[in-house]
């Protein structure tokens, strides 16, 4: 079957995390995505966190899926030659350098737009322009400068960063959907466009729902869905709200069966109100109905540790997976929390490709997440990561380069 990005091809020059996730979403939709990185080195992620010596890590072949690899060296003036050959043939250039390195290889925008005015340069970088434009950042640096650490964590403890890399591939996903709407504008100006995603930025729109609490905060001093109401204090800034619901409806964590052996034997419910009358009932705790202190949602604000304590009791009485079954009869919305081995071994998450098993010439088996973008004339199959530079010669023989040439550029170091 075609795919929706058929014939769209994207120089890819990133490297670690949050670039890669970008152009991997890209080559699930049907771009090819020539990556280029340096000989003998490649992406500084082929050699991290390495579970098998001398073999790709995983953390390079879950983020690189469905690419092509060229090793080019960007300084030599010969592979810049090349370079200038792929910049002339690609539609996208997509980035996550450090400030300025770009410019430094000598292809400022100027100069790509001047060998190819379609092009779409697209960048990711840790911060927008400002005081800390020409930073390097990683992912925590971002969840921190972004507003969620802040926000994240308990109020008797230091902010937290949370799992969800929301930093990096948060910032992918953002760029990525830059440069689908860039390519799309094209259509109309037949010109090329510069897509800046700032890693910063990403974090913090993922966070609008705090920037949203903030102004809350300021005008009343109080939020009455937070944990610290109503007999903890309020700052002047949205403090760190535990596991409460983010939205309208309160939720919290609640204790399953066997959590004291199990840190995973948790669930998440919400008491939305719509259905409070089917919790109690399913709890066994129908005078709650009548009661005017639980009887309305605002009514039962105050009593909101209370009444999961309550909750609690009767959710440790059985297993996060017995609970959501009872709990779903009656709409009630609740999530089990998933350990990663439960994922990993979840048949449906088979199923869709969400989670998928890929082999590998040097690794074997192994998992991957798979495209968690679905279109139904578009389907994603996941191919392994390439080997660093195994598609050298077939990129190169593409753009017009001899077997002769090759091996030149070769001898002389360029790729
Ligand atoms: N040929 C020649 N040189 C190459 C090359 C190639 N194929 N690929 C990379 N390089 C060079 C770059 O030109 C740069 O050289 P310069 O410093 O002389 O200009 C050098 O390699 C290092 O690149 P840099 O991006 O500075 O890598 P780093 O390991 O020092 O920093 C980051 C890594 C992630 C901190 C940094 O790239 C960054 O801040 N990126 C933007 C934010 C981001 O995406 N962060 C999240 C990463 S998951």
């Amino acid at each position: 079957m075609a795919k929706a990005l058929d014939g769209v091809r994207i120089l890819d020059f990133t490297h670690v995390q949050s670039g890669p996730t970008c152009t991997q979403l890209l080559a699930w939709f049907g771009a090819d995505v020539i990556k280029v990185e340096r000989a003998g080195e490649g992406d500084i992620t082929r050699g991290q966190l390495r579970d098998i010596p001398d073999v790709d890590s995983l953390y390079f072949t879950m983020l690189n899926h469905n690419k092509r690899s060229v090793t080019i060296d960007a300084k030599n003036p010969k592979g810049k030659e090349v370079l200038e050959a792929l910049v002339k043939k690609c539609d996208v250039l997509v980035e996550n350098f450090a400030p300025g390195a770009l410019d430094r290889m000598g292809f400022t925008w100027e100069r790509i737009q001047a060998l190819n005015p379609r092009m779409i340069v697209a960048s990711i970088k840790g911060f927008g322009p400002g005081p800390y434009a020409d930073c390097k950042v990683y992912e925590n640096v971002a969840q921190c400068a972004g507003g969620a650490a802040s926000t994240t964590g308990f109020d008797d403890g230091p902010p937290l960063v949370t799992g969800a890399q929301i930093g990096d591939s948060g910032t992918g996903l953002h760029l990525a959907l830059g440069i689908v709407t860039a390519l799309y504008q094209r259509n109309t100006t037949g010109r090329g466009q510069l897509v800046t995603a700032a890693m910063q930025d990403g974090v913090l729109n993922l966070c609008r729902v705090k920037l949203r609490d903030q102004q809350r905060l300021a005008r009343t001093g109080v939020m009455e869905e937070y944990p610290q109401y109503p007999d903890g204090k309020f700052g002047e800034a949205v403090p760190r709200a535990g596991n409460a619901s983010g939205g309208g409806q309160p939720g919290w964590i609640l204790k399953c069966k066997g959590w004291e052996t199990d840190p995973n034997a948790y669930i998440y419910f919400i008491t939305q109100a719509p259905v409070w009358k089917d919790i109690c009932k399913v709890i066994g705790r129908e005078e709650w109905l009548t009661d005017p202190r639980y009887a309305t949602p605002k009514a039962r604000l105050p009593h909101l540790m209370e009444i999961f304590g309550e909750i609690e009791k009767w959710t440790m009485t059985k297993t996060k997976f017995e609970a959501m079954d009872l709990l779903n009869e009656h709409d009630v919305p609740c999530g089990p929390i998933l350990s990663m081995k439960e994922i990993a071994e979840e048949p449906s998450l088979r199923d869709t490709g969400t989670i998928v098993e890929i082999d590998h010439p040097k690794r074997g088996k192994y998992l991957s997440v798979g495209n968690p973008i679905k279109l139904s004339d578009s389907p994603s199959d996941v191919k392994r990561s390439p080997l660093l530079g195994e598609h050298t010669d077939e990129v190169l023989a593409e753009l017009g380069y001899s077997r002769q040439q090759i091996d030149e550029l070769r001898a002389q170091r360029a790729i």
